[in-house]
């Protein structure tokens, strides 16, 4: 099977910091790819890579098994990769609807066609099992959780084969978490290739079937689900011995 995507070595400096370096990776379709680590480690930069946008300055980034380098975000769409940000880039006040096509609605000769484009952002979120009551509302009405599953079913329905989200959970309670989770896998079944950016293991070892694990802009390795279990991933993510020095100095500031 030829991954959806691969990077060879990759890297990316900003100037004189070097946020990227070296770094492998595979997504294939219908898995899902896991890229963990703290602040900083390197995440976001990974990603905006393979979103098209920012372009490496080393090592190779192939799409279908040959090598690109795409010049725009659009362009990185046009073959398939969508980018669900950590900022979702929604617009509050618009409506569920609206927010879904974002400037490709339906039209009827010069006219939008409302009804069209309800009934077929209504269908596309069903499809995923996400029940709304009224596409009509704003977005800004929705949970963070649901404004998550919009954005994922967005991406499906426009006929992605690449889905990256960054951070999909990192502002969830529990069970909206749990929820985003489940369309993450839903994309998975479909034969998504997915990228979940996550700093939290328990949500990425459920779903995961591959680990990468970065850290100051390398990677510490990338693991499949079978070579790792979720506690020496946490460990690994943690730095345990860092955490066991954490515990021993908040111990001293015990009264
Ligand atoms: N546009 C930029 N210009 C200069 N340095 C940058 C830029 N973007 C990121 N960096 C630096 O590159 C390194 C990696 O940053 P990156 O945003 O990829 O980390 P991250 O893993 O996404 O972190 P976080 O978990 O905080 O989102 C950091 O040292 C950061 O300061
Ligand atoms: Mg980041």
């Amino acid at each position: 099977m030829t991954p959806l995507i691969e990077v060879r070595g990759v890297g990316k400096t900003y100037g004189s910091v070097i946020a990227l370096r070296g770094v492998s990776a595979v997504v294939n379709a219908g898995e899902v790819t896991c890229v963990l680590g703290d602040n900083g480690a390197g995440k976001s930069t990974l990603i905006k890579v393979l979103a098209g946008v920012h372009r490496h300055d080393e090592g190779e980034l192939l799409v279908d098994g040959r090598p690109v380098r795409f010049s725009s975000p659009r362009d990185a769409l046009d073959r398939g990769v969508a980018t669900v940000h950590q900022d979702l880039a929604v617009v509050p006040l618009m409506s569920v609807w609206r927010n879904f096509f974002l400037g490709s609605e339906p039209r009827r000769g010069p006219f939008l066609d409302r009804g069209k484009a309800r009934e077929v952002t209504r269908r596309a979120l069903a499809d995923m099992g996400i029940d709304l009551r009224d596409v009509e509302q704003p977005v800004g009405t929705l949970s963070g959780g649901e404004r998550q599953c919009v954005a994922i079913a967005r991406a499906v329905h426009f006929g992605a084969r690449v889905l990256i989200l960054d951070e999909p959970t990192a502002a969830l309670g529990v069970k909206q978490a749990g929820l985003v989770l489940r369309h993450v896998a839903r994309a998975r079944d479909r034969g998504l290739g997915v990228v979940l950016i996550t700093h939290n293991p328990h949500h990425a070892y459920p779903v995961g079937d591959r680990f990468l694990l970065l850290k100051r802009g390398r990677a510490l390795g990338c693991h499949d689900k079978s070579e790792i279990g979720v506690e020496e991933l946490t460990r690994q993510m943690a730095g345990g011995a860092e955490l066991a020095e954490l515990a021993h100095e908040l111990r001293g500031v015990d009264p």
